[in-house]
């Protein structure tokens, strides 16, 4: 059994090496330099450890993390140029550096060798691999469409915002685990277990993204905060903030989603703390890591090899960037 730890260092060594050719250098070394900024890497380590939970990693999971990460690593230049974000992982985003188009370009090819890799894997277990990875993978694109819809609506409720980011992050942790998880051997009610203890925690993942989107330190985010509020992403934090607001603070939030004036961020922040966002925060977070860690208990393992999925979990949702 490994750590977390251990396995973010394995797997992180082996992704280093190069995944695309040189030339031409304008497509690929915009590729290569969005990867080579790491990241937390937590969707291939939750797959190496999906498989470890039931029995030593295969090389068939270091293939499947690999996709993974690529196709996560995708979804991050497509959505900056969405979001119009200027930075990610304290660098500047592809689209700022190299344009949108090469961001574009660059994240196809991302996707597709994310495909590669997966074509690598033994033929008992890559259609069922294959359906899970497409599947998942349309669903992010849904819950991608919706979070930029929702921008221009002016209502939207928490059940549809749990829906949107179930989508566009949850499924994907979810699938990371239980890809780990069919490659391991596991039954089908593991399995499931599985992708659900990844899909509640997803939730409890994407809450604290939106949290530290507001209210992180920038230096250890990597990221802009105050984007979410700049481009009137519906989080929680404002869907709260709209339901508990008095009529005062509601007409100001009202004002301020039309606004791009320079305070906006600012004003829109000190209406959150006055609704007292963060308590609503840990409410949050609390409620889905407990879903989660049920169907993890759930699974029939000894529960002395569910410590570092634990320890992961704890991580998640303590995060700071
Ligand atoms: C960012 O994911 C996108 C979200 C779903 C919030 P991560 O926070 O895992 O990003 P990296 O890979 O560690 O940079
Ligand atoms: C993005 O959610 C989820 C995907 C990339 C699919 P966010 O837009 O909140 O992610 P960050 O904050 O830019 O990483
Ligand atoms: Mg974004
Ligand atoms: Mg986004
Ligand atoms: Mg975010």
């Amino acid at each position: 059994m490994h750590s977390f730890k251990e396995l973010v260092t394995d797997f992180g060594e082996k992704f280093s090496a190069r995944h695309f050719p040189l030339s031409p250098s304008s497509l690929y070394e915009p590729a290569e330099y969005f990867l080579s900024w790491g990241g937390k890497r937590i969707r291939p380590v939750m797959c190496l450890m999906g498989n470890e939970l039931f029995g030593d990693i295969q090389e068939d999971t270091y293939q499947i993390a690999t996709a993974i990460e690529l196709f996560h690593n995708f979804t991050l230049i497509h959505d900056d140029i969405m979001d119009q974000a200027p930075l990610r992982r304290g660098m500047e985003t592809v689209h700022m550096k190299y344009g949108a188009n090469t961001a574009i370009l660059s994240g196809d090819v991302m996707m597709i060798r994310a495909y590669e890799y997966l074509n690598r894997i033994q033929p008992a277990c890559l259609q069922r691999i294959l359906t899970l990875f497409s599947r998942t993978a349309t669903e992010v694109c849904e819950g991608q469409q919706m979070d930029m819809d929702f921008e221009t609506m002016q209502q939207v409720s928490m059940e549809e915002y749990l829906r949107m980011i179930s989508l566009k992050t949850s499924v994907l942790l979810a699938a990371s685990l239980e890809m780990g998880a069919i490659i391991g051997g596991a039954s089908e009610g593991n399995c499931r277990h599985m992708y659900e203890f990844g899909r509640n925690l997803g939730i409890a993942f994407q809450v604290q993204d939106d949290y530290l989107d507001a209210f992180g330190d920038p230096e250890k985010f990597g990221k802009e905060t105050g984007g979410d509020i700049r481009q009137n992403k519906k989080t929680f934090l404002l869907l709260h903030a709209l339901e508990s607001a008095d009529d005062t603070q509601k007409a100001r939030l009202g004002q301020l989603m039309k606004s791009d004036a320079p305070d906006k961020v600012q004003e829109v922040l000190s209406v959150f703390k006055a609704c007292n966002v963060d308590d609503w925060a840990i409410r949050l977070k609390e409620k889905y890591l407990q879903t989660s860690l049920q169907h993890l208990d759930s699974i029939a393992v000894v529960s002395a090899r569910k410590k570092p999925l634990k320890e992961l979990a704890e991580f998640l949702i303590q995060r700071e960037y």
